[in-house]
């Protein structure tokens, strides 16, 4: 791209070969053509002004990229546009002992986040699967929940500060890590979750924690998955859970196969749960034994067991954790969807209907975040059946199960976001008045129309 020569970045911020416009255009999606331009790598808040206030000039979208483990395809460049990596701002800036907050730059990786809260005795909590990879900024812009959420909530609970570049090329800084702020629209808000839709976060200050007590790692085996609930419900009334995660046998079956990690139980059930139950009291174990036999003599569950040592609560998350890389060879097509708790049970038996008419024949994987409401829920491409076949008879299938989702109130993206994948259904758990909203905000931020263009709404 000639026109590249005019943005004064140095040689090492700059590439254009075609390995790294094809590593940088995409995140973990596969279905799209990717078509990048430049691929730049701002070192400070001023170069990402200059990137913007170029691409405005010209007319040339920006395509933010942060960890590029993103499910929706936001991190994706398809016409041309210029990426944008964040890999070269990847410091934590300033430590503030009193607040217990910690200013860092986007391309933080999370877990060096948590690490870095760990060497100062305290806990950022927002957790995930892909914790190694993901860049805090593509957290921010995703609203990144994972396997803490009804414990700890999601990304926009611990981000007390933004600083952005927005798409016309302005710096703006939102909240200053107040905890008290009520001066009218919180904009950092907006921000959070946009999937860079408006501009770019630079800088961001996030809350941090006290560590919690030990807890108390629990697999059960489930036979139904409309019990699931209720034993969600036994032990919700009685602890503090820190996790509520579920996965069916057919997960489980593509981790053992992966890993070669043992099966857990010696009986197969159709659903297994991992718990968290935080360890607040001298007699929780005993209290977690009458709450389990209680479940056990009402049938919902089968078999269960506590983990006795650090290497069997990793083995515990590894069943839950490692099915995304274990089912990754099939091209799997992702649902990420939520309701209300309450509604879960009403929600999954109308999934499972849906589900088993019109995939007869197909592998459908449950897992997901069940005790906040989110399910994913993955079908295997058949053998022998092309990409864009397959997506086509996925798309007719999820007409049926965004009116699922529609009926109970739901979300058709609960934390992987909208980006590509899920844009031609947004009309499902939005009213056409927000959606022209979202629109005319994003004119606000972005008059160009040069952030992430194509992608959301
Ligand atoms: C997970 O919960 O493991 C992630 O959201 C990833 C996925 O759905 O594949
Ligand atoms: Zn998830």
């Amino acid at each position: 791209m000639s026109e590249l020569s005019s943005l004064n970045l140095k040689t090492h911020q700059v590439k254009t070969d075609s390995e790294s416009l094809k590593h940088y255009g995409k995140d973990w999606t596969t279905y799209f053509d990717i078509k990048a331009s430049a691929v730049v790598f701002p070192e400070s808040t001023a170069d990402v002004v200059a990137v913007v206030l170029w691409a405005r000039k010209n007319k040339v979208g920006l395509v933010p990229s942060g960890g590029r483990t993103g499910l929706s395809g936001a991190a994706c460049a398809l016409n041309g546009e210029v990426i944008v990596s964040f890999e070269k701002m990847n410091r934590v800036l300033q430590f503030n002992e009193i607040d217990s907050t910690v200013e860092v730059e986007p391309g933080l990786i999370t877990e060096s986040l948590q690490e870095f809260a760990k060497s100062k005795n305290l806990l950022y909590p927002v957790d995930f699967a892909a914790r190694g990879s993901a860049h805090i900024g593509g957290n921010i812009a995703t609203n990144a929940g994972g396997i803490k959420v009804l414990r700890y909530g999601l990304t926009r609970d611990w981000v007390v500060g933004l600083e952005v570049v927005t798409g016309a090329g302005e710096i703006l800084n939102l909240n200053n890590g107040l905890i008290k702020n009520a001066t009218g629209l919180d904009l950092r808000h907006l921000f959070i979750g946009s999937e860079g839709t408006l501009g770019f976060v630079t800088k961001a200050t996030i809350k941090l924690t006290s560590p919690p007590v030990e807890a108390k790692v629990l697999l059960f085996a489930i036979h139904q998955l409309s019990d699931i609930m209720k034993v969600f419900s036994e032990f919700k009334n009685n602890f503090q859970l820190q996790a509520f995660e579920m996965f069916s046998e057919k997960a489980l079956g593509y981790v053992l196969k992966s890993t070669g990690l043992a099966r857990p139980f010696e009986t197969i059930t159709d659903f297994y749960v991992v718990c968290e139950i935080e360890n607040n009291y001298e007699k929780t174990e005993e209290k977690i034994m009458q709450v389990f036999e209680n479940c056990l003599e009402k049938g919902w569950i089968t078999d269960g067991v506590i983990s006795q040592s650090d290497l069997q609560t990793k083995t515990f998350w590894r069943f839950r954790e490692d099915i995304t890389e274990a089912l990754s060879s099939f091209t799997p097509y992702k649902n990420d969807i939520s309701v209300s708790v309450s509604k879960v049970p009403d929600f999954v038996n109308d999934l499972d209907a849906i589900f088993k008419s019109a995939y007869p024949t197909w592998e459908v994987v449950w897992f997901g975040h069940i005790g906040d409401g989110n399910l994913h829920i993955s079908i295997l491409r058949p053998p022998g059946m092309t990409k864009e076949d397959f997506v086509t008879e996925c798309r007719k299938v999820d007409r049926l199960v965004f009116g699922a989702v529609q009926k109970q109130l739901g979300s058709i993206s609960a934390e992987h976001g909208v980006g590509l994948t899920k844009k031609s259904f947004l009309n499902y758990t939005r009213s056409q008045s927000e959606i022209e909203l979202m629109r005319g905000i994003k004119k606000v931020f972005d008059p160009d129309l040069i952030m992430n263009p194509g992608k959301v709404f």
